[in-house]
């Protein structure tokens, strides 16, 4: 039993990174040199999935030209013996992947999106990387990590991770009950609930494998928090029906959605590259040792302040 499909909802507006997202999407940010998006499908293909489905809008189309083949590009690569860098440009889709693309036709939340993805999906479980939530740091990519969890149950998995309590208001949060380590089954589910009326610290994060059940519940869907068609709410009325199981994955997740979650993506990612690691991490040494110097040059406060 392998998850062979993923959707990665991409058509949303990125207004937080606006100027940056105005003519590009969010998702081809590059965290050091590979765009956001990137990380996803290459998560998702660790897991053992084939098939790729975006769920688009009209802005996105740099996500459809950075997976497809560049023949002139290559071949310039080619004759100028460029090996390491044609390499780099043909693994950003391996042999044997493939990539749908479908429109969501108005942003009416991550709900919505992901029912647009039914056409591709079809009555197949299947998993959905929100690309924004980067996950690296461990033994085994997170959806890898599910996915085996998935095998042993053969029901839905979500991504789940302790949050500090003031936050809870920014994700979905599970009640749960534990059934194993870092393994529990959801008893309840409500997006982005105020601190004082979250269930628990428990935010589900952008990873999940879901049962196509979901598809006929998102039909019947109301829109919730913001307006929007929630997903969250479509796994409640799930939970009525399947066992919903919350995994809390190893590893350190990046909330590139944020700028502050973006710029620790590239400095710790960019401490782990091959190529500018070593370099950056001195750079970084100097440059913090800068600024204990600056403290102690910093000229003295004068009595009247
Ligand atoms: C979405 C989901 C939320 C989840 C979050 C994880 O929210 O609706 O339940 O916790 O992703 O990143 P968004 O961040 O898109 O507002």
């Amino acid at each position: 039993m392998r998850i062979r499909k993923a959707v990665f909802p991409v058509a949303g507006l990125g207004t937080r990174f606006l100027p940056a997202t105005k003519a590009s999407a969010k998702e081809i940010l590059p965290v050091v040199d590979k765009p956001l998006v990137q990380y996803a499908v290459k998560e998702a293909i660790a897991a053992g999935a084939e098939e790729m489905v975006f769920i688009t809008s009209h802005t996105k189309n740099s996500i459809m030209d950075h997976f497809d083949r560049d023949y002139e590009l290559e071949a310039t690569l080619e004759a100028k013996g460029k090996t390491e860098l044609l390499k780099a440009v043909r693994e950003v889709l391996p042999p044997g992947i493939t990539c749908v693309y479908i429109r969501q036709p108005e942003a009416m939340g991550l709900g919505h999106a992901i029912s647009c993805a039914l056409p591709a999906v079809g009555d197949q479980d299947f998993a959905v990387i929100l690309a924004d939530d980067l996950i690296a740091g461990s033994f085994q990519p997170c959806l890898a990590q599910m996915q085996r969890v998935y095998q042993e149950y053969g029901t839905s998995v979500l991504a789940v991770q302790r949050v500090p309590q003031e936050e809870t208001y920014k994700y979905g949060i599970v009640e749960v009950e534990p059934i194993g380590p870092g393994l529990s089954e959801i008893r309840g589910i409500v997006e982005k609930p105020d601190p004082d009326k979250a269930p628990s610290n428990l935010a589900v994060v952008g990873r999940y494998i879901l049962t196509p059940r979901i598809f006929k519940i998102l039909d019947q869907t109301k829109p919730g928090a913001g307006g929007e068609i929630q997903l969250t709410d479509a796994i409640e009325r799930l939970m009525g029906e399947q066992t919903v199981l919350a995994y809390e994955f190893q590893g350190t997740r990046y909330d590139c959605g944020s700028k502050l979650g973006y710029l620790k993506a590239n400095v710790e990612i960019g401490l782990q590259h091959p190529e500018i690691g070593d370099r950056f991490k001195n750079y970084l040494r100097d440059l913090t040792d800068s600024w204990g110097d600056d403290e102690d040059d910093s000229p003295k406060q004068s009595a009247n302040g």
